[in-house]
């Protein structure tokens, strides 16, 4: 079966086509980024956002179904991304999905988007087993989950205030590199010394294994304000350098803390998923420590790390396929009443 996804929580406006069921492929993903737009801000701008998403959500999904050679009638499903996001993003693309699934009489799924992000290894790789360990790692979410199956899971593990990419935009938007941060920083690591200096790893002093990042982003700025770091130079390559390669350091950690809280034994895959599971430095030191770990370690590939369709539609089919007792022709019911939006400074977790 043809299944679209359409996602646009935050500043991706995405449209995807996917073949399920005899064929597991992505068709195509047209993906419009609002990084040129939000730039100048040094971050996002969530009326901007929306604006965005409804100026360009119907000519990507032209586009899409151009490219797939399909006509709207040959779309089974549709998936949708209904939180947590932006709030005027998120309902954009409500609106257009129901009214494309209700005047073309499709059915219409809607998906979480982490639990999107989490499945999005699935794309590319069969046979993930469960139980499931899954680094989520974005813009707005730095979370741990145990998956014992699909859809039963356990957040085990988050941040208790920024994101990892938010600080990383943060300090891009600092040291005026641009936005978003984590690119540039990924970038600029192989230019500089990544032990140069010293971050201090955060402990929770209840001693659980939740995160913390904001004490990444105030320890950066010290340095900068310091030793009065500029763009570009080499202390600021080494500031960079070591910067990622603590957080890459404290998210090993955490991962392998996560692994023997819950014992190994009942642990059969490892993945990271979100917008930073791109970073290159991550991904390396992953593959370094659990490349020959009895548990497999799987890793989207970068273009569905970043906000995307395929990975609303990939597991928009499952949902589809796993409940066939709901009704999926109910448009009314699929109202934000799980959602969680994103709050203060435009992040929500
Ligand atoms: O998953 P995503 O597209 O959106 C959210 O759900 O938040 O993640 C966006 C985040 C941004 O903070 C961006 O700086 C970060 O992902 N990011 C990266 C890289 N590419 C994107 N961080 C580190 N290295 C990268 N290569
Ligand atoms: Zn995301």
């Amino acid at each position: 079966m043809y299944v679209m996804g359409i996602e646009t929580s935050c500043d991706e406006t995405a449209v995807s086509i996917i073949e399920r069921g005899n064929k597991d492929r992505v068709i195509c993903e047209k993906i419009k980024s609002q990084i040129p737009i939000h730039k100048k801000y040094g971050g996002i701008v969530p009326e901007i956002a929306s604006r965005s998403h409804y100026e360009a959500i119907s000519y990507l999904t032209k586009e899409a179904l151009e490219e797939a050679n399909l006509k709207i009638e040959d779309i089974d499903l549709i998936a949708l991304t209904q939180g947590p996001g932006l709030i005027g993003s998120l309902l954009v693309g409500l609106s257009f999905a129901k009214a494309l699934a209700y005047s073309k009489k499709i059915p219409l799924v809607m998906v979480d988007h982490i639990d999107a992000h989490i499945e999005s290894p699935f794309i590319t790789n069969k046979g993930i087993e469960y139980p499931l360990l899954s680094l989520v790692v974005s813009g707005g979410h730095t979370s741990i989950f145990h998956k014992k199956s699909k859809f039963e899971s356990e957040l085990i593990s988050k941040t208790r205030d920024d994101a990892i990419g938010e600080v990383m935009d943060k300090v891009a938007k600092y040291f005026g590199l641009g936005y978003p941060g984590g690119p540039i920083i990924d970038k600029n690591y192989p230019k500089g010394d990544p032990k140069a200096y010293n971050f201090t790893i955060p402990r929770m002093s209840d001693g659980s294994n939740d995160l913390s990042f904001s004490g990444y982003k105030t320890a950066v700025i010290n340095y900068g304000k310091k030793d009065g770091i500029e763009k570009n130079t080499k202390e600021f390559y080494d500031l960079c350098a070591s910067f990622l390669n603590s957080i890459v350091k404290y998210l090993l950690k955490k991962t392998k803390n996560a692994i023997s809280e819950i014992n190994e034994k009942n642990i059969k895959s490892l993945s990271i998923a979100g917008g930073v599971s791109r970073n290159s430095r991550l991904r390396e030191a992953f593959k370094e420590e659990f490349g020959k770990s009895d548990i497999i370690l799987y890793m989207p590939e970068p273009i569905y790390c970043t906000d995307n369709g395929s990975m609303v539609a990939w597991l928009g089919y499952e949902k589809f396929k796993n409940f066939p007792e709901k009704d999926y022709f109910d448009y009314s019911s699929n109202v934000y009443s799980r959602a969680t939006f994103r709050t203060k400074n435009n992040r929500h977790r």
